[in-house]
């Protein structure tokens, strides 16, 4: 039996919006209470896309301080960056050894972020479920909170950690992680297409809520956002096919933790206006906090950075251990 360990990972952005925070880090914090929990901001997985260096670090200090300021717990959880950590990388390069290249061709996230030029896409986009399952066996964490999207890449996981287990003869050594999908991980949409996620790549700032918006841009933001002309259903059944409505009044639920049909029973029958003013007030009293702090943390790099580092420390304390025993199991000899 392995000890209940949460991990999981975020890819380093600026600018973090509404769908990070509803989607992962919210959940995160209510995580912090009940398990011992590592989050890591995944900067090796990012540079499997070409990134700008300047931005990458100034992303990953900018994750760092959305965490803390979400109200992640640096003192309870261990939070880091991944490259502070070499274990991951060393691991990552046993997993390519494990792994077999027709099950990274069959990953649905390759196809799409390699789009039709396969050819030319890097060969870190190609095994980065590796350095993905690496990350999490490292630790040997048994749960992973993430969103649907990668939900095959955790199948992967499994996979992997199947196969060195037996191949290697050490049955239960890695544990067959478990996804955690709670439905507090909304997956929030953009607010002016229900079916796109909300994105910092799309064009149209008015698209998203950023965590640094101000209460008269997120006020304004909601009354442009895009919904139907027919009042808000009474039931679940009449937000079938009516995604910006569903979108809106997800997002309410999911940031006053009640239940859709919560939701429902309140404004049923009512109008958008009604609703978005209240949906307004509740985003900005849950939102504007955050990002007051975040731009506060921003002005001390130094703090920040003290922070990664301390984290650090504690995560190759335990991946360490872990990478030494790996070693001895392949027959690999490390002297230091
Ligand atoms: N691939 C994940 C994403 O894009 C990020 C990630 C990297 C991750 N390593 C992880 C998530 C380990 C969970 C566990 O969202």
């Amino acid at each position: 039996m392995h000890k209940k360990r949460i991990f999981s990972g975020v890819q380093p952005t600026g600018n973090l919006h509404l769908g990070n925070y509803l989607g992962a880090i919210q959940n995160f914090v209510n995580l912090q209470n009940k398990f011992e929990c590592i989050y890591c901001v995944v900067d090796l997985h990012a540079i499997t896309n070409r990134q700008n260096p300047k931005e990458l670090k100034s992303n990953t200090l900018e994750t760092i301080a959305s965490f803390i300021a979400s109200g992640l717990n640096v003192e309870k959880n261990i939070i880091f960056n991944q490259a502070s950590v070499s274990a991951h990388s060393e691991l990552a390069w046993i997993f390519n050894c494990v792994a077999r290249i027709g099950w990274m061709n069959r990953m649905t996230q390759f196809k799409e972020k390699a789009g039709k030029n396969k050819e030319n896409a890097s060969v870190g986009l190609l095994v980065y479920p590796n350095l993905m399952a690496a990350d999490i066996l490292i630790y040997k964490a048994t749960h992973v909170p993430v969103g649907e999207d990668q939900k095959q890449h955790l199948e992967l996981t499994r996979d992997i950690a199947k196969k060195f287990n037996n191949d290697f003869n050490c049955q239960d050594f890695f544990p067959i992680v478990e996804p955690l999908i709670s439905n507090e991980m909304a997956r929030v949409m953009s607010l002016r297409d229900g079916k796109k996620k909300m994105s910092k790549s799309e064009d149209s700032d008015f698209s998203r809520i950023n965590l640094k918006d101000g209460k008269d841009l997120i006020d304004q933001k909601i009354r442009k956002a895009k919904t139907d002309n027919d009042p808000i259903p009474e039931q679940l059944s009449g937000l079938k096919n009516r995604y910006e409505a569903a979108n809106l009044i997800s997002i309410y639920a999911s940031i006053n933790n009640i239940e859709v049909s919560k939701v429902l029973d309140e404004f049923g029958g009512k109008n958008f206006s009604t609703f978005k003013s209240k949906l307004s007030e509740s985003v900005v009293e849950k939102i504007c906090p955050i990002g007051n702090e975040i731009t506060k943390l921003l002005k001390d790099k130094s703090y920040l950075n003290g922070i990664l580092e301390k984290g650090a420390k504690k995560a190759e304390l335990i991946a360490k251990n872990n990478l030494k025993e790996i070693y001895n199991i392949v027959g690999l000899t490390k002297y230091i």
